[in-house]
């Protein structure tokens, strides 16, 4: 599996796995029915860098980075994936996390922030706890969960200052 920056060829099969991630409504907060120019703003705005994974042509997920807010925040870096359903659980996740700690700090970021963390997306908060994330802030039953309803989302938060620039 290679991760490499994302171009506009890989936007159809990037709308696809965005397609199926949200038509679950366990873990963003786009509708199902959101509109494919969305997902290709999400991915392709400018100020966004992307990256995909690929086994060969095939695209499995992939994740980007942006300034989680602007001049006097825009040390913080804020990162979002999606794993293709089929392919979750292989450890695709993890590799993409992981890159993108390292692609943040040589960007330039000193932290990298997760605003919206679903709690009850368990591989997501495990997976951030396992590569040094810890749980900041707590917001109250603040995701209307497909099928839980209303549950808490939780702010996620790491230095990036222990990597190699
Ligand atoms: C969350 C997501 C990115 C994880 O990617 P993945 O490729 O499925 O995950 P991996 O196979 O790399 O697993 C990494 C770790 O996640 C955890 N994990 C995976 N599936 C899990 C599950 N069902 N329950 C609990 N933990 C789980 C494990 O800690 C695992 O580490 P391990 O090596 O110790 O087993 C992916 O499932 C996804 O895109 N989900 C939908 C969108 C989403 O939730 N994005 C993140 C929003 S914050």
């Amino acid at each position: 599996m290679q991760i490499r920056p994302a171009v506009i060829s890989d936007a159809d099969p990037m709308w696809e796995i965005f397609r199926s991630v949200v038509a679950g409504g366990d873990t963003y907060v786009f509708a199902p029915e959101t509109p494919r120019d969305r997902a290709d703003e999400y991915w392709f705005a400018p100020g966004v860098s992307s990256y995909v994974a690929c086994d060969g042509e095939t695209i499995l997920g992939m994740y980007k980075i942006v300034a989680n807010q602007p001049d006097l925040g825009s040390h913080v870096a804020n990162a979002s994936f999606m794993v293709d359903p089929n392919a979750a659980g292989r450890g695709i996740g993890k590799q993409l996390g992981r890159h993108s700690l390292k692609e943040a700090r040589r960007l330039g970021f000193s932290y990298m922030q997760f605003n919206f963390v679903v709690s009850s997306n368990e591989a997501a908060v495990g997976l951030w706890k396992s590569l040094g994330f810890s749980i900041v802030g707590t917001l109250p039953r603040a995701f209307l969960h497909s099928q839980l309803g209303y549950v808490d989302v939780f702010v996620m938060y790491r230095s990036l200052e222990d990597l190699d620039a």
